[in-house]
């Protein structure tokens, strides 16, 4: 599987902490399954240009990658991208076209968490014009503040991509409403939003094995060349 949201790179954002724990939270992801991970530290236009987030990033990969060398076990394979907090006139920043994941038009984007406006659904539209495509991260996240005003409806109707977390799917308590989601393919892709190895960890196992157990193979399969599509 595809893991499309982790903090897996070491000392960028508030996920990994150090090289040795992005190695264990990769091996573990390994061991659930996951062979490709996009990694999406957070970037907020209002702390930093996108070249110097860059540069970190960068450097942070870059570390990671000379200690790789030195493993004797596997681990999925990297694809650098971020999780681009929404702001005001980011359709029309020419430099955000950096930020999309690896190379394709795709860019993962934290929705506001403020009431969205009409002018928040336009910028979504903006950003598509520009010829990219926005995944709008865990969506499960909105529902709540949402629930009134139509506007993730709306959202939905354009031509965005939906990423939810496994933890929406994992949880007891809101896994009936993941997985309708998931089964009336309103979700395109899941992630794990990963940050460390103790209260938010890779998780992308279970939420696979769930998806199979409710809704059979093809799910996966269908979540899977989702993914893959994008990727390439
Ligand atoms: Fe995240």
């Amino acid at each position: 599987m595809v893991d499309f949201h982790s903090h897996i790179l070491p000392g960028i954002d508030d996920g990994s902490q150090s090289v040795d724990e992005s190695i264990k939270m990769l091996k573990s992801s390994w061991e659930q399954g996951v062979r490709t991970i996009v990694a999406t530290p957070h970037y907020y236009a209002s702390d930093e240009s996108v070249d110097s987030f860059l540069k970190r990033r960068d450097r942070s990969f870059d570390m990671l990658q000379k200690e790789l060398e030195n493993i004797s076990f596997d681990v999925p394979n990297i694809v650098l991208g971020a999780e681009v907090y929404f702001f005001n006139s980011m359709g029309h920043s020419d430099d955000i076209k950096k930020l999309s994941i690896g190379n394709t038009k795709y860019i993962l984007v934290e929705m506001p968490f403020s009431p969205w406006t009409t002018s928040t659904i336009n910028e979504i539209y903006s950003i598509m014009s520009k010829n990219m495509i926005p995944i709008i991260a865990h969506i499960e996240r909105y529902f709540n503040q949402e629930k009134k005003s139509g506007k993730i409806e709306e959202l939905m109707d354009t031509d965005v991509f939906i990423q939810m977390n496994c933890e929406y799917i994992n949880d007891i308590f809101t896994r009936r409403k993941a997985l309708k989601l998931i089964e009336n393919n309103i979700i395109n892709v899941i992630g794990s939003d990963c940050h460390n190895l103790s209260n938010r960890t890779p998780n992308m196992g279970k939420a696979i094995s769930i998806i199979e157990n409710k809704l059979g193979y093809d799910m996966i399969e269908n979540i899977y060349n989702t993914s893959m599509y994008i990727l390439k």
